[in-house]
């Protein structure tokens, strides 16, 4: 999978790429990054940006350099522009770019990118309701976010079975060594060696979480009888705090 990354700020990924899940995927070829810097695809380096007509504040990125490079990719795939105004990105549009062969994320700055961009846009993705300064971290978090869906790139392959509850059930607790901490205990069932009761123990605080944080997630996510029955022991609990 070929990942065109177009910016002015391209040194703000390459420390990214040599690490952890995206190196990985790099590393066994399953994708590859490109950088394009506009400025060198300007009539001069300064070029790349400008006032915008109507007299409003701020610099919007100039289309020309862009365009040229848009030319240049042979295969672009989805194009997709970061912006706050974009569609709010979750795990199940990222598991449908990771199926792609090509994509191409232009990053704006200042005010963004003049509007005529439109047309080479498949897609625009916001990663929520806050303002940031550019396109280049939500990028790299599409980056990081479609590497690790690649094969290999995770230390352990459970790990991502478990993530994927992430979008409909939010996940467990987790706990190391040592077994107390400042006089906390980890739960004696995590350390009983009982593998059925640590499944259900960490089904039953994942259920709970979600139904203490993100009460919403529930409607969308397939429960099970087992599920049911811990909601109800949940709500059981819950009721004797109140
Ligand atoms: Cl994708 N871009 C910018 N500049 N700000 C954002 C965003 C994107 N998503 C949330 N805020």
């Amino acid at each position: 999978m070929k990942i065109h990354i177009i910016t002015l700020f391209p040194e703000i990924f390459t420390p990214y790429l040599k690490v952890g899940p995206v190196r990985k995927a790099i590393e066994t070829n399953q994708i590859e990054v490109n950088l394009y810097n506009p400025r060198d695809y300007a009539p001069s380096p300064k070029e790349v940006d400008d006032y915008p007509f109507g007299g409003f504040s701020g610099m919007v990125l100039k289309i020309e350099p862009i365009y040229s490079i848009l030319m240049r990719i042979e295969y672009r795939g989805k194009v997709i522009l970061p912006t706050p105004q974009g569609k709010l990105l979750n795990q199940k549009m990222v598991e449908e770019l990771e199926k792609e062969d090509a994509l191409t994320i232009i990053c704006g700055r200042y005010k963004g990118v003049d509007e005529r961009i439109s047309k080479f846009v498949d897609l625009e993705i916001s990663i929520g309701d806050y303002v940031l300064s550019g396109g280049e971290i939500p990028a790299l978090i599409l980056l990081d976010a479609i590497s690790r869906l690649k094969e290999g790139t995770l230390g352990n392959k459970d790990s991502c079975l478990t993530d994927s509850i992430i979008s409909s059930i939010l996940d467990s607790p987790y706990y190391t060594r040592p077994q107390e901490f400042e006089g906390e205990k980890v739960p004696d069932v995590l350390t009983s060696g009982d593998h059925e009761k640590v499944l259900s123990w960490a089904r039953k605080e994942a259920l709970k979480r979600t139904i203490l944080r993100r009460p919403e997630l529930l409607y969308k996510a397939k429960l099970t009888k087992e599920d049911v029955n811990l909601i109800k022991e949940i709500e059981e609990e819950l009721k004797w705090m109140t």
